[in-house]
């Protein structure tokens, strides 16, 4: 069932509540282009949901002026199809004008965890996605969401976000899903060359050497991000965002990681050819 107006999932939401005030509401938001990824929060959400709701919305507010808003690949057709495949109970597809009627005077902002990593080549790309997020749900209500690992960052600012504002729903972080070859599913792959594709297998495989690294007992996470910089820069057409090592979900600085306990990030962002690939890992540090 897709619904493309805020008023139709009102009227649907008072019928699912009238019949069953129990039911638990699971939400997978995304931006469409389904792959695994997002059918692995779906398979999730359908585990401990009784109704699945999946959001496709293309947010311009997390985009910056030069990104890839008005390229960013859309097939609602093949998405639908997927989706129903899976089970997902309501597709909702706000055009632009149902979620922005007008500019919108007010944003939600996370400090602190947004302006590094991502947040330092993307400004602006964090508080788009925690007031998309916030509207979301408001609108849909859920009990649970479902965010994906691919965006750690995301998921980081959306806890926090939630904790912070008190708002009544409960996240699930969801592993990584990746191709056979360990390339992160993302929907912006489909923009790679093939030679791209084959250089893009760096990012994980960077990330593998500096896992292995801690796992042997490297403690200095410069020598950690200079042998993973080594080995991303051997691929011609990779250019470099960053490489970071921080503490997870609180993403602070981390020069040693000497006595350091809870869960550490290991991301790295790059661009290849005109497309940019995120990818982490996380580690435990016991
Ligand atoms: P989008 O990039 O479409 O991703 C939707 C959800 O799928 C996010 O939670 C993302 O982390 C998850 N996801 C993407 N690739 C994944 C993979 N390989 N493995 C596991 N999960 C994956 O993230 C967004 O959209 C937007 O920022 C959104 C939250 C919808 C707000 O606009």
């Amino acid at each position: 069932k897709t619904l493309r107006s805020i008023e139709e999932w009102r009227r649907e939401y008072v019928r699912l509540k009238e019949q069953n005030y129990h039911c638990k509401i699971g939400l997978v938001p995304t931006m469409g282009y389904l792959h695994e990824g997002h059918l692995s929060l779906v398979k999730q959400a359908r585990v401990e949901c009784d109704i699945v709701v999946m959001s496709i919305f293309v947010n311009p507010l997390q985009f910056g002026v030069n990104e890839d808003f008005d390229r960013y690949p859309r097939d609602l057709k093949r998405d639908q199809a997927l989706a129903a495949k899976l089970g997902v109970d309501v597709l909702f597809v706000p055009e632009l004008g149902e979620m922005y009627p007008q500019e919108p005077l007010t944003a939600v902002t996370v400090s602190g965890i947004t302006e590094v990593m991502c947040g330092q080549s993307r400004p602006g790309h964090f508080t788009g996605v925690a007031t998309v997020v916030t509207k979301l749900f408001n609108i849909i209500r859920p009990d649970y969401a479902y965010f994906g690992l691919k965006d750690a960052q995301q998921v980081a600012v959306i806890q926090q976000m939630v904790h912070d504002l008190n708002i009544p729903v409960i996240i699930r972080p969801c592993p990584i899903v990746r191709e056979e070859d360990g390339l992160a599913m993302s929907s912006r792959n489909v923009y790679l060359s093939a030679e791209e594709r084959q250089q893009a297998l760096a990012l994980n495989k960077s990330l593998q050497e500096g896992k292995a690294l801690i796992k042997q007992g490297e403690r200095d996470t410069d020598k950690i991000k200079e042998h993973m910089k080594a080995m991303l820069l051997s691929q011609p057409l990779i250019e470099l965002d960053y490489i970071d090592i921080r503490s997870f979900p609180g993403l602070k600085a981390l020069e040693s990681l000497d006595g350091v306990k809870g869960q550490v990030i290991v991301a790295v962002a790059v661009k290849i050819g005109r497309t940019r690939l995120i990818d982490n890992v996380i580690i435990d540090m016991g």
